[in-house]
Order: structure tokens, then C-alpha cells, then sequence
């Protein structure tokens, strides 16, 4: 579903198939929650909406239910391309590594907006002019697609220093202005459409992306390289590493990593 959001073709059509083959799951489950026959943990976004009761008081049907839990898990699991291009950039950078492994977390925050920055996940976005309107001189009609340059705002030399350089410290100790750093759009989300799953895909993120760098692995000969012909895209084979220990470490007790004492898988693994 995440890989077919921006194409049109056999991709378009796969992630159509897939995303109706998860409602009809998800309809399925919300039933069950409903009935009795399946619990959901409480607290969960499964519980949260099949609870969930509108203005009136009535439920959601199942299938909208369905559609907005997936509004959910869908682009969680989208932060996993982050995390691809989060190992990327610490194989490129292993400089990088030592920070994130010893917990810091304004390093680990401002790794995570350095990846959001250098890497294009959608490297631009698109919107139709809802009235005729003029911008910067250039007039708009309405109805006309305009396109944001997500990319080259993240690379514009008038606006970051060294802009093809990856360097997190630019971000340390300081938050971007509402409209500097617009991998999930720009503003305020409260009035307007910026993503407001920001917050969650900063979390996850630099949580996870501490959590690699806690890895002892090897990257085996693959295609690292990025289209950015492709929307979203990724490394070319994603990223396949394989560990070479057959536990991951604990993390150290000031670490933002929580989960560190799960049992490790050996061979090659994949995002
Ligand atoms: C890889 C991570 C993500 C990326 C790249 C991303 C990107 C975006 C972008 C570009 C927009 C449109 C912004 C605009 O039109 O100005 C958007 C909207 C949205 N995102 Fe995200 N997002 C991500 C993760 C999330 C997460 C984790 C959630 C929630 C769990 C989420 C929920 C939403 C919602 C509900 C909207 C629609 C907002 C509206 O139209 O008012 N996103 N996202």
C-alpha cells in the first residue's frame, strides 16, 4: 500500500488490491472486538476505534472503522522507509553510530530530522489550486496542479548550509521553523493539512534508528543507490544486513531504546 501511494500502473493497482484485502480483514476484526469473539488489547488503536462513538452516540459502521484504522497502521508503517534510509545514512556516516548508541537523545532527535531532510521519501507533493490566485509574481488559475519541490527545499543552498552534506548537528538544540522542514508538509496542523503523525514518525524513528546503531552487522555487496525517479522511494535493495551477533545488546540505561532484550535472528534481514 505505502509503495503503490504515488504511481499509477501495476504498483497503483497492487496496493488498490492490498488495501482492499486489509479492510475486509479489518472489518472483520472490529466485528469480533465488537462481539466478544476477539479482545483488543486496551488502549490499542484496534480498541479505540471499534469503541469509538460520534456525536450521536452511535459507533462507526464496521468498514469505516476498518478504513480508519488503516489510516493509522498504513503510514506507520511507512516510517519503515525512514528507518531503511536511516541505516543507509549510518553505513555512509558509521561516525554516527557512537552518539545514538550512548543514548543521546538530542543527537538521536536531530538524527532522525537530518533523515527526514536528506532523504526523499516523496520528493514533492501536489495540491489543485482551489481559486485563481497569483504567487510570488507567477498567476494560478484555478484548478491548475501545483507542485511543492520538497526536495530542493531540502537542499536549497540559500537555506542549509552544505546541503548535500548529512549532518544531523545542524538540528541540535533547536526546533525547525513551521515551514523549514516539510518531508509531512508545512504549517501548523491544528488549521491546516500539515501530517499530524509527525510527532509519532520522529518517535519511532529515532527510537529505532538507536536501536540499529546498537547492531553488530554486516552489509552484504548490494544496489544502495536512490531513484529519485521513484516515488516513495528507497535504497534500490532496500536495506539487507546481516548480524553477526546472536543477541542484540541491552541498550544502556539512559538509552531512548526500551525494547533492547529480545532475542536477535541471525542471516540476512531486511526492511
Ligand atoms: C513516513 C512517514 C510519513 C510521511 C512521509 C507522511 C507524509 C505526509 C504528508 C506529505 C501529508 C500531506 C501534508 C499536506 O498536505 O500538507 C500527510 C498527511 C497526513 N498524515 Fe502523514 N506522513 C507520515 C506518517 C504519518 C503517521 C505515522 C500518521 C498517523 C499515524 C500520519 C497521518 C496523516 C494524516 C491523518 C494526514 C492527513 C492530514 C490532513 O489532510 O489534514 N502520517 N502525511
Amino acid at each position: 500500500m505505502v509503495d503503490g501511494f504515488g504511481s499509477g500502473g501495476p504498483r497503483h493497482w497492487r496496493a488498490r488490491l492490498a488495501r482492499g484485502r486489509r479492510e475486509a480483514w479489518l472489518t472483520g476484526l472490529v466485528r469480533q472486538v465488537r462481539d466478544g469473539t476477539t479482545t483488543a488489547s486496551a488502549g490499542s488503536a484496534l480498541d479505540v476505534v471499534a469503541g469509538h462513538r460520534d456525536a450521536d452516540g452511535d459507533p462507526l459502521d464496521a468498514r469505516t472503522a476498518a478504513v480508519e484504522l488503516l489510516n493509522v497502521i498504513r503510514p506507520t508503517a511507512a516510517v519503515a522507509w525512514y528507518v531503511a534510509f536511516a541505516a543507509h545514512a549510518l553505513h555512509r556516516r558509521p561516525d554516527q553510530r557512537k552518539a545514538l548508541r550512548d543514548g543521546d537523545e538530542a543527537h538521536a532527535e536531530a538524527f532522525a530530522q537530518e533523515v527526514r531532510r536528506f532523504y526523499p521519501f516523496a520528493p514533492f507533493v501536489g495540491g489543485r489550486a482551489v481559486r485563481d490566485l497569483s504567487w510570488a509574481g507567477e498567476r494560478i488559475p484555478q484548478g491548475s496542479l501545483v507542485l511543492l519541490d520538497v526536495y530542493g527545499q531540502h537542499h536549497d543552498p540559500d537555506l542549509w548550509d552544505e546541503p548535500y552534506t548529512f549532518n544531523p548537528g545542524r538540528f541540535v538544540g533547536r526546533e525547525p521553523g513551521a515551514f523549514e522542514l516539510i518531508p509531512q508538509g508545512g504549517g501548523d496542523p491544528r488549521s491546516g493539512h500539515r501530517c499530524p503523525g509527525e510527532g509519532i514518525t520522529l518517535t519511532l524513528l529515532r527510537t529505532l534508528a538507536a536501536r540499529l546503531a546498537l547492531l553488530d552487522y554486516d552489509v552484504p555487496e548490494q544496489d544502495l543507490t536512490i531513484s529519485l525517479r521513484r516515488i516513495p522511494t528507497r535504497p534500490a535493495s532496500g536495506f539487507v544486513l546481516t548480524l553477526l551477533k546472536s543477541a542484540i545488546p541491552s541498550p544502556p540505561a539512559s538509552s531512548p531504546v526500551t525494547a533492547g532484550k529480545r532475542p536477535g535472528r541471525s542471516g540476512p534481514a531486511s526492511f
